[in-house]
Formats: C-alpha cells, structure tokens, sequence
C-alpha cells in the first residue's frame, strides 16, 4: 500500500486549540472528588469466600454471575475510549477530558474487582461460554448509534444507564452476605454515583439547546439500547432465547440465594422497571420522552 494511501486511512486530526481554561466548575469538582476517592481493587481481602463453605454449583454460578459483571464493566472501556478520542479532537475543555479519563480508569477498576471476586469464587471466565454472551456483549457498545447523537447528548444517554445499573448495583450490594463483595459493590457504586451526577451536570447544562429531533432520537436510542443488549441477559435475563433464559435464571437465582452479590431474576425486571419510571420523570422535564419498552411498559411486564 502506498503510504499516502496509509495517511488518508488513518488522518490525524488537529488538536489544537488545547483548551486549559476552566468552562465547568462542577464538572472540574467531580474529578477532585474521582482524585480523593480512588481506591485500589487489589487491597480487598477474598480470604473470607475462597473459604466460605459454598456448594461447588453455587460457587460455579458465582463465578459465571461475576465473570458476566467483568465483561459488562469491560464494555464500557472502549465505548470511554471512544468518547475520550472524540473529546480531545472535539477541543473540549480540560476538566471534559479529565471526567472521560477518570471514567476509564473506574470502569477498569469495577472490572477488576470483578473478575478478582470470579477468581475467588471459582475461577474467572476470559471469554462467556454461553453463545448468546459472546454475541451480545460486543453489541453493548455500537459506535454507529453513539455518533448519531451529539458528544454531549450520547454521553447523556449513557449516564441515564448508569443509573439503572446503580439501582441494579444496589440491589447486589444489599443481596452480598460475605464482606468482600460487599466492599467492592460499595466502593463500585461510589463511582458511579458520580457518573449518575456528570449525567446531571450536562443534561442541565445543555439539554436545553437541544432541538426536538435530537431530543426524540435521545429518546429512541435509549429505548434501542435497554431492549436490544440489556434485557437479553445484561441486566435481566428477559429477552434470552427460552432455555438459555431458564439456564442463566438459575445460577442467578442460586448465587443471589447464597449471597453472593446478585440480583434474583425476579426482582430484575421490577428494579429496571422502577428505574426507569425515574429516568422518564428526569428526562421528561427536558422535553425528552422515551418510547414504550414492551418488555417493561405493556403486558410482558404484568406476568414478569
Ligand atoms: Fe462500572
Ligand atoms: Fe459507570
């Protein structure tokens, strides 16, 4: 290949202006909070369920349940990546680049504590053994639908899930029995409560200026994203193919029924439900309307 061909596939684009003045004071007071806050996933002790009399097919769920929230947390690195690129090309100010950084680093780290707490339990997973989890995960993040919207209103959209995956979160939190997954689901939802609040930050700061298209596809998108990836067995287990369903639901329902940290099938959907009653109100007051959510709005949701 010619390397003038090889310039033209890969452009850098300008970075300049580097902006260092200060535009978001409480965007900036986030990342003094990320600075004060950080904590180091290795220094939690797993002694107490590495020897914990669990059933080895509890531990097998165990492991299966916190290999799923490694990948999950992993998802989230290249959709950052992503972001961050588009920050620094788009000349966001300092404190912008800073938030996308520190959100990197703390989705590696709730990764980290994952597959340390997988290890601990039974052995960490690299890759699903379940099909359908090989093919959904990658699809967690699709950059197409993230470039359709504005920087500011896809990372919007992004933070209304970190919030439904905090009410999640807690759930766990409150189902962990052993004090070492306890620790890391508190530490993790530390973080990303300040996720939750950057999405506050820039909704108030620039969902006004949107106009109605982009407002309407905010909503679509997010619709899009919470049946099309995270009901398939992310978040619930609701939209899985019948046996995989039933499969997954089990060795869910046992690591949440040995504590381990998981969320019950059946209190899956009424949590994201609930959750999403919030986001809608949230959203709402920005003239932001998101669609029905069959599995959740209509009759799937009566019988769940
Ligand atoms: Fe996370
Ligand atoms: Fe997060």
């Amino acid at each position: 290949m010619q390397p003038s061909l090889l310039e033209e596939l890969t452009p850098v684009p300008n970075p300049y202006p580097v902006v260092s003045e200060l535009e978001f004071p409480d965007i900036w007071k986030l990342c003094e909070q990320a600075r004060e806050l950080a904590w180091d996933p290795r220094s939690i002790d797993h002694t107490d369920i590495e020897q914990a009399d669990i059933p080895a097919e509890v531990r097998a769920a165990g492991a299966e349940w916190w290999s799923l929230r490694a990948w999950m947390e992993h998802g989230a690195i290249p959709y950052g990546a992503e972001r961050l690129r588009d920050a620094i090309f788009g000349h966001q100010p300092f404190e912008v680049k800073q938030h996308v950084v520190n959100f990197i680093a703390e989705e590696l780290r709730h990764h980290e504590a994952s597959f340390h707490i997988a290890q601990a339990l039974g052995g960490y997973q690299p890759t699903p053994r379940a099909e359908y989890f090989k093919s959904i995960i990658p699809r967690f993040h699709e950059e197409g639908a993230e470039k359709s919207m504005s920087f500011f209103g896809s990372l919007a959209v992004n933070t209304l899930f970190e919030k439904l995956s905090g009410e999640l979160l807690q759930a766990r939190y409150e189902n962990a029995r052993y004090a070492s997954i306890q620790q890391a689901c508190k530490l993790i939802l530390r973080d990303e409560a300040r996720h939750i609040q950057f999405g506050r930050i820039i909704m108030r700061h620039f969902f006004e200026t949107l106009g109605a298209d982009e407002k309407a596809l905010l909503g679509r998108q997010f619709a899009k994203k919470l049946q099309g990836s995270l009901l398939n067995g992310v978040y619930a287990v609701v939209n899985l193919p019948e046996d995989e369903r039933l499969r997954a639901g089990r060795n869910r329902a046992l690591a949440a029924d040995y504590g381990l940290g998981a969320t019950h099938p059946d209190e899956e959907v009424g949590i994201i439900r609930r959750s999403l009653e919030e986001i809608r109100a949230d959203v709402s007051v920005y003239g932001i309307e998101i669609p029905e959510i069959p599995e959740l709005d209509g009759q799937a949701a009566v019988s769940a």
